[in-house]
């Protein structure tokens, strides 16, 4: 058997991935290692978690002795590399967090690799999810391809694209196996509602403010994350080694185009008068140093590995508002505790 290892499995993609791989791949064994910090949450795996082929493993990738044992332990073939601190905000607000998980946590996961992999071994693959934020921010027009040169702004995706070069710098110097994929903007079910579309499903159902950073006009790349796990099962497969693939889902909107149209499939969806939600649109002080666009040049991907997104953004949003509504526990017990804090803290 297989044994792949799936860093930050508990979180949003991961646990998209994770199931993917248990389902699709009997013959692998999937050892799903994550923190569980306030973005874990093993009720994301509740349908998948008795299966056979599926351990999990409760630990922090910051810990490198931790990380040593685990590999000698395991002899992990492959690594599919997700855990970290994920949200801006937060990167804002507390830097280091974001230095030791996504910079340190991932060298202690690349050194534990180098140490048990024999050079060039044959199967072994150290696949690193990155995000298209390494290479900054876009003008009103072009598109981030593999070639743009990195201009991270924000702490979050400097310590993303600092974990990218570490990567490509142990494929170059020790000849460890990798490939890298940098996505946009994911949206779907099991998201924390601290990032932009669950956080205003959320307010919606409670008659929140939804609250719109600047004028609204920023611009994002959204794809359906069970696209970006189609993806990384395509770059997991089929990538070359030491490439980068780029993946998005041909989908840019303004925040508030965004914002406005969740607004209106949920008055729909929750019986509401036309125009109801779109009364709770607040505009409220802009991020700081808020990269103005992101829009990512996925040609690479679908012409080598033929992959392409399967849903359209229409459908992708009625979804995830449908699983939203339907899993009103999963929404209350992550909001309840710390989230009420971070929010009063992040929007007071
Ligand atoms: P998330 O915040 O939902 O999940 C992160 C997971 O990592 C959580 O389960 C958390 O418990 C775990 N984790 C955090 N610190 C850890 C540590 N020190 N040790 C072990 N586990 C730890 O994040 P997400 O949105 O699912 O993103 C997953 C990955 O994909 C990240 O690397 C992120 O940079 C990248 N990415 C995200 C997006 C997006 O739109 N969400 C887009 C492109 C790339
Ligand atoms: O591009 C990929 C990245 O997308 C990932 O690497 C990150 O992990 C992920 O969090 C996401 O980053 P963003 O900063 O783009 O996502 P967020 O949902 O936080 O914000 C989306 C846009 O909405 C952004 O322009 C900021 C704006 N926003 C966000 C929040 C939370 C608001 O206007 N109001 C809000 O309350």
């Amino acid at each position: 058997m297989k044994k792949v290892l799936i860093t930050g499995g508990a979180g949003f993609i991961g646990s998209h991935v994770v199931r993917r791989f248990i389902k699709n791949y009997p013959n692998y064994h999937i050892f799903n290692l994550d923190k569980l910090t306030y973005a874990g949450n093993l009720e994301n795996l509740n349908d998948i978690d008795k299966s056979e082929n599926y351990t999990f493993i409760k630990g922090d990738i910051v810990d490198s002795d931790f990380i040593n044992n685990l590999f000698s332990e395991h002899k992990f073939d492959a690594v599919i590399h997700l855990a970290a601190e994920s949200h801006v905000d937060r990167s804002i607000t507390n830097p280091l967090e974001f230095i030791q998980t996504n910079i340190i946590g991932t060298v202690n996961l690349l050194q534990a690799a180098k140490v048990n992999w024999k050079d060039n071994e044959k199967g072994k693959l150290f696949y690193h999810v990155s995000t298209d934020e390494v290479y900054g921010s876009l003008r009103e027009t072009g598109l981030f391809t593999e070639e743009t040169s990195y201009d991270p702004r924000s702490p979050y995706s400097s310590s993303k694209a600092s974990s990218d070069h570490l990567v490509r710098a142990y494929g170059n110097t020790y000849n460890l196996p990798f490939v890298i994929s940098n996505c946009s903007n994911n949206y779907g079910p099991n998201q924390f509602p601290e990032k932009l579309i669950p956080l205003c499903i959320n307010n919606i159902k409670n008659g929140k403010p939804l609250p719109i950073y600047g004028e609204g006009k920023n611009v994002r790349d959204w794809l359906y994350v069970e696209d970006h796990a189609t993806a990384i099962d395509e770059v997991f497969h089929k990538g070359t080694q030491g490439e980068t693939y780029n993946i998005g889902g041909h989908n840019e909107w303004t925040n508030i185009d965004i914002v406005k149209s969740l607004c209106d499939v949920m008055d729909k969806k929750l019986g509401n008068e036309a125009g109801t939600s779109q009364k709770l649109i607040t505009f409220v002080k802009d991020r700081a140093g808020h990269d103005m666009r992101y829009a990512i040049d996925a040609s690479k991907i679908e012409k080598d590995l033929n992959w392409k997104p399967s849903l359209q953004f229409k459908e992708g949003l009625s979804k995830t508002v449908d699983w939203y509504l339907n899993n009103n526990q999963w929404l209350d017990n992550v909001t309840s505790g710390n989230y009420q804090s971070y929010y009063d803290k992040q929007y007071s």
